[in-house]
């Protein structure tokens, strides 16, 4: 099978990446990446090597490039993890979230469709579902639950679900849709709340906890997301939503906390800042439509996922210092361009 993996630069994509190319040695990997300033190729650098992955640098949102490339390549699976994702960026700057997340995911739509393939996938979140109140540990996301965003994040989000269904329901496109709760491991961008924390501990600068701190999200370890849409890919059922998490739900005060304690810094370091605007209070999946379906359970529980993930970090001090001064974004000139490997 030949499989186009989009953002398969960014974080979870990498993870996936990594993860197929050893795993199925008889399929073919092609990673397409735009290359924001979110895509890094350092993350792909073990699959990089491997007979059975390609990467190309591209827009999903570039009609005419995705045509030629569908035509060329002629994939049987598109998994779609290309979008901008995140928050903070998406409420000053809406515009490219439509580009890619909306626009990006229908450009893509429109040539799995022309091109046949035999499943596409696209890797939503629960921030479709909007949030939940503090006060009621016993509500969860379940594939029911009505899209009520929040965010131009998360609106953009729910945008593309929207499509990717209606191809289903209007042209018979196979597809199935995943709605993960947040994700964290090795190579995310020390935008997001965990590496942030750990990338500015280290450094013994101060942590901006948003508002309260009081916000909950259910954090899932990364390969055990990889390992589910793996599942759904083979075995879920086609025009089917799965919601994907753990119960693993801890205050943002909590992980914070938890960084500082494993880093060996004072809590002194948090610093309360303003609020997120339209702040989502609590997310929280219930797991059991995958759970029963496809048999899918996490390996990781957060307590040995934080503690894998922080020591990762302290490991690759490298990989968040190149992201911190820029110098990651000379990666694809240096081993791509100037090894005349690609043209730009
Ligand atoms: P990320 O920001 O780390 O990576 C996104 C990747 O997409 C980058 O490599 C970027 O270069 C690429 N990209 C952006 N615009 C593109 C375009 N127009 N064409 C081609 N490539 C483009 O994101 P992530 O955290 O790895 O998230 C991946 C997917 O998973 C997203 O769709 C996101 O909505 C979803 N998701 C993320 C989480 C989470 O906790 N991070 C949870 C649930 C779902
Ligand atoms: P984030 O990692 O941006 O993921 P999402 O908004 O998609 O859940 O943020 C996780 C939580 O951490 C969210 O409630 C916002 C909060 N947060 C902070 O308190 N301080 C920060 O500097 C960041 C980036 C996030």
């Amino acid at each position: 099978m030949k499989f186009l993996v989009t953002g398969g630069a960014g974080f979870i994509g990498a993870n996936f990446v990594n993860y197929m190319v050893k795993k199925y040695p008889e399929d073919m990997f092609i990673n397409l990446d735009k290359l924001t300033y979110a895509g890094n190729l350092e993350n792909c650098k073990e699959s990089e090597n491997e007979p059975n992955y390609k990467f190309v640098k591209g827009d999903i949102a570039d009609r005419e490039f995705i045509f030629d490339l569908f035509e060329k390549e002629r994939p049987d699976v598109v998994v779609n993890f290309a979008a901008e994702s995140h928050v903070d960026r998406s409420i000053e700057d809406p515009e490219i979230f439509v580009k890619t997340n909306v626009l990006g995911t229908t450009t893509l739509l429109d040539a799995s469709r022309e091109f046949g393939v035999t499943r596409y996938h696209q890797v939503s979140t629960d921030e479709v579902y909007g949030d939940l109140p503090l006060d009621r540990p016993d509500l969860f996301f379940t594939e029911e639950t009505p899209i009520h965003t929040s965010s131009p994040y998360s609106s953009s989000k729910a945008a593309a679900d929207l499509f990717v269904k209606a191809y289903h329901r209007t042209y018979g496109l196979p597809v199935t849709i995943s709605c993960c709760s947040n994700n964290y491991g090795p190579y995310q961008f020390p935008e997001k709340l965990i590496p942030l924390m750990i990338s500015r501990a280290t450094a013994d600068e101060k942590l901006p906890v948003y508002g309260d701190g009081a916000n909950v999200r259910d954090w899932l370890y990364v390969l055990d997301h990889c390992k589910a849409i793996d599942l759904i890919i083979r075995h879920g059922k086609v025009g089917e939503t799965y919601n994907i998490g753990g119960h693993n739900e801890r205050s943002n005060l909590q992980v914070v906390k938890t960084v500082l304690n494993a880093v060996n810094k004072p809590e002194s370091l948090i610093t309360y800042v303003q609020d997120r605007k339209g702040h989502d209070r609590r997310y929280a999946i219930d797991p059991a439509k995958i759970e029963n379906e496809l048999g899918w359970k996490p390996e990781e529980n957060f307590d040995t996922g934080i503690a894998k993930t922080i020591q990762w970090y302290l490991d690759n001090e490298d990989w968040w210092k190149n992201i911190l001064s820029g110098d990651y974004q000379n990666y694809f000139q240096k081993m791509y361009v100037d090894k005349g490997r690609v043209e730009e």
